[in-house]
C-alpha cells in the first residue's frame, strides 16, 4: 500500500466494498453465480485480500489497528453472508427439486417424423405379394433397354405403325427409356422352360403430355403365364382373383377385343366399377365397368422368338398401370398427385 494512502479513505473503501458485495450476494441465484462471487470477494486477487495483505505497510500503529480491525470484520461478515447464501440456495433447490426435476413417465414422448414408404411402392409390394401367393415369380425390367426388347420381340418390327402408340424417349445411342414392361417378355420367356408364371413391376416412360390420368413416368405390372393348354378363361380367372384381393371385395371382369401386336386375341379387360359396385357412377360414366388393362393370348410369333413352340404351348399376358389402380382404390382424381411431392397428400398413406 502506498505511503500516501489515506487511512480514512481505506476505511471508507472497505465500507463500500462490503455494501457492494452484499448487494451482489442478495441477487445471486445459484451456486455457480455464488462461486464466482466468492472468488471476487475473498479470492487471492480480491480487493479486500489486497487491503489485508498490505496492512503491515501502514506506518502508524493506530492506523494498522483500525484498518486491520475493520478489514477483518468485513472479511468475517462477508464469509458469513456467503455461507448463509449458499445454505439458502441449497435449501431452495431441495425444496423445489421434486417439482423441477419431476419425471412424468405418462407424458407423451417427443414425436420424430421419419417419413414412410411412398404409396406407389407400398401398392407394388402389395401386388407382388398377391401374385407371389398365386405362384408368380417377380422380375424387374431394365429402365433403359434396346429397340429389340422394347419393340421387336413383342412383334413390333421397325416401321410398324403401332409403334406410334408408344411415344418414347430415345438416348443418343438409340436406346429407349422403356415404354412398357412388355420389354421383359422375351427375356423371361427365353430364359425358362414352361410352365412360366412371372410378373414384372417397373417404371415406364412415355413422351406424352400429362393430365389427370396420364404421367410421363408411371408404373406398370406385366404378367405372363405360359403352359400347355392355357386359355383366355384362365387369364380372366387369375386377374379376377388378383383384383378381388387388391380391392378387398368381390369384383367381376370382362374382356373386350382390342389390338396389341403382341397378343392374339388381344383386348382390354374391364372391372366392375369398384366405386359403385357396377351400379353406374360418374367415374365409370354410368356403365358400371372400368377398362383397366391391356391383355390377351401371347402371339405365336412372340413365343417363337423366345424359342417356345406355339403348337405345344400357349399363354396369356397383361399389363396394367399401378397408379390407375391406386386411384380407384382410394378415389384419387389426379395421377399427378403421386409425384408432386405434396406431403399433405402423401402423409395419408
Ligand atoms: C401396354 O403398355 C401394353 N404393353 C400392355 C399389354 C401387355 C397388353 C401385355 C397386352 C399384353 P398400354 O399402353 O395400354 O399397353 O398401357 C397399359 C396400362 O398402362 C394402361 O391401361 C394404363 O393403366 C397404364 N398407362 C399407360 N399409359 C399411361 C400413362 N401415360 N400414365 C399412367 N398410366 C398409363
Amino acid at each position: 500500500m502506498a505511503d500516501d494512502i489515506n487511512n480514512d479513505n481505506l476505511l471508507e473503501r472497505i465500507g463500500k466494498l462490503v455494501s457492494e458485495y452484499k448487494e451482489s450476494l442478495s441477487i445471486a441465484q445459484d451456486l455457480i453465480a455464488l462461486e464466482s462471487l466468492e472468488i471476487k470477494i475473498l479470492g487471492r486477487k480480491s480487493e479486500l485480500t489486497n487491503i489485508l495483505k498490505n496492512i503491515k505497510d501502514l506506518k502508524d500503529p493506530q492506523d494498522k489497528k483500525r484498518v486491520g480491525q475493520e478489514a477483518n470484520f468485513a472479511k468475517q461478515t462477508l464469509e458469513k453472508l456467503l455461507s448463509e447464501k449458499k445454505e439458502s440456495i441449497k435449501k431452495d433447490y431441495l425444496a423445489n427439486v421434486e417439482i423441477k426435476e419431476k419425471l412424468d413417465i405418462t407424458l407423451p414422448g417427443t414425436k420424430f417424423e421419419t417419413g414412410h414408404i411412398h404409396p406407389v411402392t407400398q401398392m407394388i409390394a402389395l401386388c407382388e405379394d398377391i401374385f407371389m401367393k398365386m405362384g408368380f415369380d417377380v422380375y424387374y425390367p431394365n429402365a433403359i433397354d434396346d429397340d429389340y426388347h422394347n419393340f421387336e420381340t413383342v412383334n413390333l418390327p421397325p416401321n410398324h405403325p403401332a409403334r406410334d402408340s408408344w411415344d418414347t424417349f430415345w438416348t443418343e445411342d438409340d436406346h429407349i427409356a422403356i415404354t412398357h414392361t412388355s420389354s421383359m417378355q422375351n427375356r423371361i420367356l427365353s430364359s425358362k422352360n414352361p410352365p412360366i408364371r412371372a410378373i414384372v413391376p417397373g417404371r415406364c416412360f412415355r413422351h406424352e403430355a400429362t393430365d389427370a390420368r396420364h404421367e410421363h413416368t408411371f408404373n406398370q405390372i406385366e404378367g405372363i403365364y405360359v403352359d400347355k393348354g392355357v386359355n383366355l378363361t384362365n387369364m380372366l380367372g387369375v386377374l379376377q382373383e388378383f383384383f378381388s384381393k387388391f380391392y378387398e371385395k368381390e369384383v367381376k371382369v370382362k374382356f373386350t377385343p382390342d389390338f396389341f401386336p403382341f397378343v392374339e386375341p388381344g383386348g382390354m379387360m374391364s372391372l366392375s366399377c369398384i366405386l359403385c359396385d357396377g351400379k353406374g357412377c360418374s367415374v365409370c360414366k354410368q356403365t358400371g365397368w372400368l377398362e383397366i388393362l391391356g391383355c390377351g393370348m401371347i402371339h405365336p410369333k412372340v413365343l417363337e422368338m423366345a424359342n417356345i413352340d406355339p403348337n405345344t404351348y400357349s399363354g396369356f399376358a397383361w399389363g396394367f398401370g399401378v397408379e390407375r389402380l391406386i386411384m380407384l382404390k382410394y378415389d384419387i382424381n389426379d395421377i399427378r398427385l403421386f409425384y408432386s411431392g405434396n406431403l399433405d397428400f402423401l402423409k395419408q398413406f
